[in-house]
């Protein structure tokens, strides 16, 4: 059971947007990817994403360059995984590395009839866990008053 994770490979030319760069939702996709791998690992079985949020394409991804996703368990509820999720690209020759995306994505733990099962707890064990902990636990009651504005535009 492991709170880190890393995704390592080649943004391909199956990957490029009409402008000449990685899709967005080519970026979308290994984010999940990369918190469904956390979620697994950290719960022992099969998870579900439920919310994915404040994603932010700070810097583009060129295609060619080697793209390393950091995805990291920063909190739990009984059934719910928080995992911060960043996108980092270089290209091969250079050794610095471009911070391109943050987010934050959540997964449910699920059981063989899709039904929310518990889900290990986490520990902060250093300063810096905490203060993501923090963080997850802040972005929570933020989403409390954004969830609520958005109800009213959610079509059952
Ligand atoms: C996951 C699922 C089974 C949960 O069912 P549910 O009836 O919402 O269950 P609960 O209300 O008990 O919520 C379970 C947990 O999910 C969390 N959760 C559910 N929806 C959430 C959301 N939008 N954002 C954040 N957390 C959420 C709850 O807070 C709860 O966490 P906790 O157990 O740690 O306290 C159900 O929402 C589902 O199947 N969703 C679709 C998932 C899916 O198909 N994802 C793929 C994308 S297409």
């Amino acid at each position: 059971m492991n709170k880190q994770l890393q995704l390592r490979f080649l943004a391909e030319p199956g990957d490029v947007n009409f402008g000449g760069k990685v899709h967005g939702g080519a970026v979308m996709k290994w984010i999940d990817q990369a918190g469904y791998a956390c979620a697994v690992n950290w719960s022992g079985g099969y998870a579900v994403t439920v919310y994915v949020g404040g994603i932010q394409f700070y810097q583009p991804i060129m295609i060619g360059h080697l793209v390393e996703l950091r995805a990291r368990m920063i909190h739990t509820g009984k059934t719910s995984m928080h995992i911060a999720v960043d996108v980092y690209s270089k290209a091969l020759a250079s050794e610095e590395y471009i911070h391109n995306t943050h987010c934050i994505v959540i997964f449910v733990a699920v059981d063989e009839q899709g039904q929310p099962r518990p889900v290990p707890s986490f520990e902060p064990a250093t300063e810096d866990e905490q203060r993501w902990q923090q963080y997850a636990i802040k972005l929570m009651e933020l989403r409390k008053d954004i969830s609520e504005e958005m109800r009213s535009f959610r079509q059952e």
